[in-house]
């Protein structure tokens, strides 16, 4: 197989979703082309699979053009919480159709008609462009990630507290990313899911209360759900550096998050990856470390 054929760009390649999502495409006969920023990225993505890389910019139009040159299928992962999301997914499917690309995967978010939640109205916006554009395409809309305990996961084991910052009853179909990333993959190999736009959420609704007792069962030690507050979340982001905007949309989508929750279900992800979803407790026991 020559490098064209087959070939699949990947954005936001080095990110969580993006590394997942290529070791899972490296268990079929494609060949995957990174878009990274940094170089270093770059080295560590060849290192684990990648055939081809570019480095640069998504929001620098070259880089971009030179990404999607001669690809099979993009799929496009956009930074979390971009401002410029849109404009990006907009760029992107433009470039799509100038080189007559097979297909645009758009990794999207479960229900991106959420008005009050920035970056859902954002993807809704690339959505819709993408939609009317003319440019075959898949769209993908993931819940929330069962890998967000990973970083609460240390705070768990040492204090036995579970603290999200929304209320400890809201519900959530929270799903194993591995789940997606197999799911990502059978869309871009598998002939047929051409002008679909696919929900794939978790096999159960689970509040903080829920989650706290699965994994206290998993521990054999009690854990209990509290709400973090806000202002200590806030205090916490701002440590650790993150842009005000970040914060904001992050702020506004725990604000939905306690009101809502963000209830979904895994009948096309299953239908997509062929067997049940994971389950929070097998995710949990297979995931962690019980002693960190
Ligand atoms: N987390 C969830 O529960 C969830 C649920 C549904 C949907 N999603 C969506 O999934 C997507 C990916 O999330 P993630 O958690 O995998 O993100 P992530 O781990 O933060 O990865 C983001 C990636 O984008 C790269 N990047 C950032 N700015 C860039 C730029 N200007 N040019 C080139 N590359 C750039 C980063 O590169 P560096 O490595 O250089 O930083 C990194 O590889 C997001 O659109 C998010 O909304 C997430």
């Amino acid at each position: 197989m020559v490098l064209g054929e087959n070939l699949i760009l990947v954005t936001g390649a080095s990110g969580r979703t993006g590394r997942a999502v290529i070791a899972e495409l490296k268990k079929y006969e494609v060949k995957v082309r990174a878009f990274v920023r940094r170089e270093e990225a770059g080295k560590e993505l060849i290192e684990s699979g990648a055939d081809d890389i570019v480095i640069g910019d998504l929001f620098n139009d070259q880089a971009l053009e030179t990404a999607i040159i001669n690809c099979d299928q993009v799929i496009h992962i956009c930074p979390p919480m971009n401002p410029n999301e849109a404009r990006l997914a907009i760029k992107i499917t433009d470039l799509c159709l100038k080189y007559n690309i097979n297909r645009l995967v758009l990794y999207s978010v479960l229900h991106p008609l959420l008005s009050e939640v920035r970056h859902h109205s954002l993807k809704l916006h690339a959505e819709e462009y993408l939609v009317n554009s003319g440019q075959s395409y898949t769209i993908l809309q993931p819940g929330r990630y069962m890998q967000h305990h990973q970083l609460i996961w240390r705070e768990i084991v040492e204090t036995g507290k579970h603290r999200m910052p929304f209320n400890i009853n809201s519900k959530f179909n929270i799903v194993d990313l591995a789940d997606l990333a197999e799911a990502v993959a059978n869309v871009l190999v598998e002939e047929g899911h051409e002008f679909a736009t696919y929900q794939l959420a978790g096999p159960e609704a689970l509040s903080q209360v829920d989650m706290a007792q699965i994994i206290s069962e998993v521990l054999g030690s009690p854990v209990f759900a509290e709400e973090r507050s806000a202002d200590e979340y806030v205090s916490i982001a701002k440590k650790n550096g993150m842009p005000t905007d970040r914060i904001e949309q992050l702020c506004a989508m725990n604000e939905h998050y306690d009101k809502h929750g963000l209830r979904g279900n895994s009948n096309i992800l299953e239908w997509l990856i062929k067997r049940p979803a994971t389950k929070f407790r097998t995710y949990i026991t297979n995931n962690f470390d019980q002693n960190l």
